[in-house]
């Protein structure tokens, strides 16, 4: 049973990604969205893979086949682990570029870029799309998109469970406002049962991710765990059955000895993904005080193990009063 940490621009960088693997052995990462022209220019500060971090999916951009099987051979010499298309994003500075969520409706081009990053690479390659765009609730579009992709070599396939709307919805509603329709990501995983799809979209609740899991064999979250990363914990435990002993504090610590001089120069970046690790809990607001106070003064990185918590006492969802 997979899970996946959806990539999230502004979110999911090494930082964040260096969190999610202390807290987490099982779940499977992936990067911010980079695009093509991006990652040729040499902007791969962020696309590079620590040890510890695998397996890690990169999420790349774009609409040139040659540029794809650049990044191809950039993405598989910095060790990556799978690369993944993003064919759902529906910003409109992504669409303007001619590249994101409007190429649902571009299937013959994406078979191509398909094509050509397999012909760079023996790294598996991914799609992350939605169910279509607009208004229209018919799958044929997706359906399409979907055979003539897979017939040129994609496999698995992600599905954030809502059509995109790419005019007059902005980025963030585009996450919200489409209705969530896990029903038809059903239907294409009948119509393609020799197909990885795994659904993305909605799922915040321990239950709602086991239920899903085992009907899709795969399930990404993306919002859940950037808004409480401890749930990973309860991801670990439930789901892997594993026994790991770590509190909230010496995740902390963790996390704090692994920065080098480079990050610590770097606070805000490296301090930032912090700031809901107490979620649920009756250090939250404690905490983000704390955080913030310590990114904005002089004091060295390492004094984020001052933080005054009790951890026998600690627990999810406590009642302070
Ligand atoms: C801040 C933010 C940035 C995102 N950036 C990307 C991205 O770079 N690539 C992508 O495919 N999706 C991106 N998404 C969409 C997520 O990957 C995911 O599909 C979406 O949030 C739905 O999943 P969720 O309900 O579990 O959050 C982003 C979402 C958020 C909240």
């Amino acid at each position: 049973m997979k899970i996946f940490l959806a990539p999230m621009v502004g979110r999911t960088d090494k930082y964040f990604r260096r969190l999610v693997r202390i807290i987490s052995s099982n779940i499977i990462m992936f990067t911010e969205m980079i695009t093509v022209d991006s990652l040729i220019r040499g902007n791969i500060r962020n696309y590079t893979v620590d040890k510890s971090e695998h397996p890690v999916v990169a999420q790349i951009a774009g609409n040139d086949s040659k540029k794809f099987a650049e990044c191809a051979e950039i993405l598989t010499t910095s060790d990556f682990d799978e690369i993944n298309l993003n064919i759902g994003c529906p910003s409109a500075k992504v669409v303007k570029g001619g590249f994101g969520a409007c190429q649902i409706v571009d299937p013959y081009s994406v078979a191509k870029f398909v094509e050509s990053i397999k012909s760079s690479t023996d790294l598996p390659v991914s799609i992350k799309t939605r169910l279509g765009l607009g208004f229209d609730q018919s799958l044929e579009d997706i359906k399409k998109f979907i055979k003539l992709t897979s017939e040129a070599g994609c496999k698995t396939f992600y599905i954030h469970a809502r059509n995109a709307i790419l005019n007059g919805l902005s980025t963030r509603k585009n996450r919200s406002v489409p209705p969530l329709r896990y029903d038809d990501v059903m239907k294409l995983k009948e119509i393609y049962p020799h197909l990885d799809i795994y659904i993305n979209g909605g799922i915040v609740d321990l239950e709602d991710l086991k239920k899903l899991l085992k009907i899709y064999g795969g399930v990404m979250l993306g919002r859940k765990i950037y808004d409480d990363p401890m749930f990973l914990n309860d991801i670990e435990k439930n789901i892997y059955s594993s026994n790991s002993k770590l509190s909230t504090y010496d995740i902390i610590c963790r996390y704090i000895d692994q920065l080098d001089e480079e990050d610590s120069h770097n606070k805000l970046y490296a301090l930032k993904h912090l700031v809901n690790l107490y979620k649920g809990t009756c250090y939250a607001k404690k905490w983000r005080k704390f955080l913030h106070s310590m990114i904005n003064s002089d004091q060295p990185i390492q004094n984020i193990k001052n933080f005054d918590y009790r951890s026998n006492n600690e627990k999810r969802e406590i009642n302070c009063s």
